[in-house]
């Protein structure tokens, strides 16, 4: 049958897999631009605040540059053939404001528009259908250099971007997703200084929440002006925030980093409020407190679909500790009361972070819970792990350990929204698993492989792995399934 090249190990559970996807389920993968596209100064696109920060020393690991990256501006037919080859549904892909509109306002780059023009055309040509995402973290030089997401003026000026590039492509985009995690643009980029642009302000880089979440509200009614034809969402990440123990104090800033991470995004965006702080951190979150009722009412219109990406849970401890993030090692960390602590009873991928499929059901579970009726139905934007791999490889590397995290992160997604699951009051519609290719892993450079297509750095040359042929196998034992007679 079909499972060729798949281990047969994973054989059952795969059938049993494809039989859980439910008609007109989406199986997708996910890319961003500045990650794979490479051509940096190709075509009129302008630099981005992406291009300043790895361009300092120090910021990448390794020293890796983002010029080349995959070279996928060079290379979109070849990408497309592996994804038709892939056989899913969707790619998740972002487009690059730099590239469309290199100052970041004013002058709309053509160019720019015609590479994601071809981009979609080729999709839909191939059977896949296209999600772009408008701003997956390259903010133009100039913006970033007037303060960028700490300035209000970028949030108008992102959605003059949008409008342009609705105009362009709003007639054949399938969904439409604004901005993707804007809490690891806040906290890596604003807050901590392990990604771009590098500043480290703690709690003072709240402002960049408000004016991003304005920046989506704005970019939804520029969305919907332009009539786009898709539907239209947020990609948000998602980590269930545990206490280290029961101990009050850890309960408390438990509280406070579960806030940061999850609910100053998604409570405005679904709810139309702020969350209340307890009130000893209160004052942490005083710009917050002064949003004034018509942001929060641009902030929250109605949306098609709401997007989560899920890769671990997260536990907090009291003091101060190890100064790791999950982005990398950050010193400004030395700075705030408490720490991250490991989750001795999990596996780890090569990042270092616990793997915990079951946390995903529980995550759905607290978004249906605190949401209710206000939760649009969901995809799951991205899952996916990274584990060391070889640099040079001369075929389908055995990546068990990546085809077992997929198959039990969708395995979980299934089952807890099936009846009789734990959230089985919350409509999924799709998982895309994060990412089709090795590709720039921000400040880890080329360090984290994440592809289910094995990437040479110093050839390009792409090789599926195991991975690869896992996922054709489910894609494919599911059309088998949905091709036989009732
Ligand atoms: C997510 C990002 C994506 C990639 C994965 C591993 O937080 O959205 O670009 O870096 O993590």
């Amino acid at each position: 049958m079909a499972v060729q090249n798949a281990d047969a190990a994973y054989a059952s559970s795969l059938r049993d897999l494809a039989a859980r996807l439910r008609p007109g389920f989406t199986l997708g993968v996910a890319a961003a631009a500045f990650q794979i596209e490479g051509a940096l100064a190709a075509g009129g696109r302008g630099p981005s605040g992406w291009d300043a920060f790895a361009a300092k020393p120090g910021t990448i690991a390794n020293g890796h540059s983002p010029a080349v990256a995959c070279d996928h501006y060079n290379r979109v037919p070849e990408d497309i053939a592996l994804m038709q080859e892939l056989g899913i549904d969707s790619y998740r892909f972002s487009l690059s404001w730099p590239r469309i509109q290199p100052d970041g306002r004013g002058a709309v780059n053509a160019q720019g528009l015609d590479f994601y023009d071809r981009l979609i055309d080729q999709l839909l040509a191939a059977g896949i259908s296209p999600m772009a995402t408008l701003y997956h973290w390259d903010t133009p030089l100039p913006l970033e250099d007037s303060g960028g997401w700490m300035n209000r003026a970028t949030a108008g000026h992102f959605a003059d971007y949008v409008a342009a590039a609705a105009k362009r492509l709003g007639d054949r985009v399938a969904q439409w997703v604004t901005l993707n995690e804007p809490v690891s643009v806040t906290l890596n980029g604003y807050a901590l200084g392990v990604h771009a642009p590098g500043r480290d302000l703690l709690f003072d880089a709240l402002p960049s929440v408000h004016h991003q979440l304005l920046g989506h509200g704005l970019a939804v009614q520029a969305l919907r002006a332009a009539g786009v034809a898709g539907a239209i969402g947020i990609t948000n990440l998602h980590s269930p925030v545990r206490p280290a123990t029961r101990k009050l104090t850890d309960r408390l800033l438990a509280r406070v980093f579960d806030l940061v991470l999850n609910r100053v995004y998604s409570d405005p965006i679904l709810l139309g409020r702020y969350p209340k702080p307890p009130a000893a951190a209160r004052p942490w979150f005083r710009s917050l407190a002064k949003a004034s009722d018509d942001d929060l009412r641009l902030i929250s219109q109605p949306l098609d679909f709401y997007g989560v990406n899920y890769y671990y849970p997260v536990k907090v401890a009291a003091g101060q500790g190890p100064a790791d993030t999950p982005a990398g090692t950050a010193e400004a960390m030395a700075r705030v009361p408490f720490h991250l602590a490991a989750f001795p009873e999990y596996a780890t991928t090569g990042f270092g972070w616990p793997v915990a499929p079951e946390h995903l059901g529980i995550l759905l579970r607290e978004l249906k819970d605190r949401y209710g009726a206000a939760l649009p139905p969901l995809y799951i934007t991205e899952s996916g792990a990274s584990f060391p791999e070889p640099e040079h490889v001369t075929g389908p590397i055995a990546d068990g350990r990546r085809i077992d995290y997929l198959a039990h992160h969708l395995h979980q997604a299934m089952v807890s929204t099936a009846p009789g699951g734990i959230a089985h009051d919350v409509e999924l519609l799709g998982y895309y698993v994060w990412t089709l290719m090795d590709n720039f892993e921000w400040a880890a450079g080329y360090s984290q492989r994440f592809g289910l297509v094995h990437v040479d750095f110093d050839t390009l040359k792409r090789t599926p792995k195991k991975s690869f042929y896992w996922l054709q196998a489910l894609s494919r034992a599911r059309k088998a399934r949905t091709a036989e007679p009732a």
